[in-house]
């Protein structure tokens, strides 16, 4: 069982439970008294016993023992010099305790390897990782919004930023910058020429501002900063890739980032 709450409902739920199960058999103990005591009270009526409740008939039914006067009974016949053997039945409590946990056992190998209703060692595992991502995307999530051009990270070698910003930039930047970057209205984005900059920093800067009077929109009210540090990088990544239809070089020569031995 595993028993580390990732989250308080969780927690509150699992003790909900419990309580709901510790009173389901209180509630069981107290009906089965009550019918008990009544069946006993019936007994006293009737004479066949003395008092409703007696600790030692009570203690005799818990543990099955045989009296001490009736010991032949259960007494084997081997005798070594003087030492006998009594052949005493087991506890009905302790017997009774090893049925349930047989069928415990059942249910837990119906559970476990049949139904595979919880999870086994490997789900668990899997369950854990999952969580642990989910965590750390969360972090950075919360993290990305103190990026800025100052902070922003070059990233051209990994492959989940490239493939994130790729998405942004086919699905915001392609009408003006082609589809490969080579340029359209907008400057060719795959040369070493750059208007405003070609480091990580400033690709990052013009993305998140903007050059309103000549027509490239500011993104910072549309993209995430993570966002555009993911398309920065992907921008940053097509240096070089010379694709066809080009447009001719706009600004200065810089070298590009993705080619900058930083
Ligand atoms: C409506 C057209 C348009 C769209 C859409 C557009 N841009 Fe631009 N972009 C331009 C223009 C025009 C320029 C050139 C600005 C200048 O001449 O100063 C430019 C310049 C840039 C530059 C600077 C290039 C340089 O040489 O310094 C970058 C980087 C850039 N855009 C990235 C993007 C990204 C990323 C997106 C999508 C999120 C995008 N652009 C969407 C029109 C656009």
């Amino acid at each position: 069982m595993n028993l580390s709450f990732k989250t308080g409902e969780e927690l509150i739920l699992f003790l909900v439970l419990v309580t709901l199960i510790i009173f389901a058999v209180v509630i069981l103990f107290v009906v089965f008294g009550i019918f008990h005591a009544l069946k006993q009270i019936d007994a006293v009526r009737s004479g066949k016993i003395n008092e409703v409740f007696s600790f030692d008939t009570w203690w005799k039914g818990l543990t099955g023992a045989v009296p001490l006067e009736k010991e032949e009974v259960i007494l084997l016949n081997h005798n070594y010099d003087g030492i006998r053997e009594l052949d005493n039945h087991l506890p009905p409590w302790w017997k009774y305790l090893f049925y349930a946990t047989i069928v415990f056992a059942i249910f837990y190998l119906l559970d476990y390897h049949v139904w595979y209703s919880s999870p086994n060692q490997e789900t668990e595992y899997l369950n854990e990782i999952s969580f642990a991502e989910k965590q750390i995307e969360e972090y950075q999530a919360k993290n990305a919004n103190s990026i800025d051009e100052n902070s922003v990270k070059l990233l051209v070698s990994d492959a989940k930023v490239l493939a994130k910003g790729k998405e942004i930039f086919t699905g915001k930047c392609v009408a003006c910058h082609g589809a490969a970057g080579e340029g359209g209205v907008g400057p060719n984005l795959t040369d070493e020429f750059w208007i405003h900059g070609g480091t990580i920093g400033s690709i990052f800067k013009t993305i998140k501002n903007g050059v309103p009077e000549k027509g490239m929109i500011a993104w910072k009210a549309t993209l995430k900063p993570n966002e555009m540090q993911d398309v920065s990088n992907y921008i940053a990544s097509l240096a070089g890739t010379n694709p066809p239809n080009g447009k001719a070089p706009q600004g200065v020569k810089v070298v590009a980032d993705s080619t900058a031995t930083k």
